[in-house]
């Protein structure tokens, strides 16, 4: 099996050691109900270290009260027999209270402040996950001092709430952003889609055209209202609620000052109880006649 540490104070031991004999260590921070999308996470984290890390937690203080902390997956069994295959050094699976000593995962003392980035999207749709995000990261970051930390590009949002948390704090981390890992019909892998009944699965791939109809509007020269239209009316059109879809800046997530880009578009939607999100990058588009 693959060695599975819950001590927060062993892993640390463990990963300075490393260290101290000249080993790269990667880390794949998760919550679990790994699928191939962490998998590839993994992958490059092999590539470019010599020993990686993966914690499994699922974080009480990133989900709302309304929201699926109760019921996310967790089939550990499952994910240690992937970590295992995939032949990682150490799966970490801290307890609440070992992440959160000073019970703060209840109490909310000590949650960080988030700004920028962390405010739009998902952060008002979600008030506080990026909060809880950044908390975690952060602890996990103190507990795991590894020379790299590899995430999901699919998680835009949170990519950049945790590249400013590591500015702030300056900590001592390379950020890795890897590609986000697609279905064979282009839906996005993520721990979520177990929620999906056989018929929201069908409609969920929605989200990928609606991205794909928006990169097309974008190639073809139209304005960012046309495009934005383009991915909202893709996944009206199969019945799923669409929470925000916008294009805008990669970085700031703020509305796009030069209308040529580059870009990012954003999406979110929800079938039945289910909400799931994807991501698509568009490049400059310097060729295309300026919009009015
Ligand atoms: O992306 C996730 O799985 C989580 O948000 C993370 C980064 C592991 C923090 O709990």
């Amino acid at each position: 099996m693959v060695p599975l540490e819950t001590d927060p104070a062993r892993i640390t031991s463990a990963v300075r050691a490393a260290r101290q004999r000249g080993r790269r260590v990667g880390f794949v921070p998760t919550m679990g109900a790994l699928h191939a999308g962490h998998a590839s996470l993994v992958e490059a984290a092999a590539a470019a270290c010599d020993e990686v890390v993966v914690s499994i937690f699922v974080n009480p203080t990133q989900f709302g009260p309304h929201e699926d902390f109760a019921r996310y997956p967790r089939p550990v069994d499952a994910d240690l027999a992937l970590l295992e295959q995939l032949g990682v050094q150490w799966a970490f699976m801290p307890s609440v209270e070992a992440v959160y000593p000073d019970g703060s995962s209840h109490g909310q003392a000590e949650q960080m402040h988030v700004a920028g980035p962390a405010l739009p999207f998902e952060g008002a749709i979600r008030p506080g996950h990026f909060a809880g995000v950044a908390t975690v990261v952060k602890r996990l970051f103190e507990i795991v001092p590894a020379d790299a930390a590899f995430f999901g590009a699919k998680d835009w949002q949170q990519t950049l709430v945790v590249r400013q948390m590591v500015e702030r704090y300056r900590m001592p981390i390379e950020i890795v952003v890897c590609p986000t890992v697609r279905e064979a019909d282009g839906l996005a892998r993520s721990s979520r889609n177990a929620y999906l009944t056989p018929a929201e699965r069908a409609r969920a791939v929605a989200l990928h055209d609606g991205l794909a109809a928006a990169a097309a509007r974008w190639d073809a020269g139209d304005c960012v209202a046309v495009a934005e239209a383009a991915l909202r009316e893709t996944l009206e059109a199969r019945g799923i609620a669409c929470d925000y879809a916008a294009i805008v800046d990669p970085d700031s997530l703020a509305p796009l000052v030069d209308p040529l880009g580059p870009a990012i578009a954003l999406v979110a939607g929800r079938l039945g109880s289910t909400r799931l999100i994807d991501n698509r990058l568009l490049p400059a588009r310097r060729d295309v006649a300026r919009q009015s």
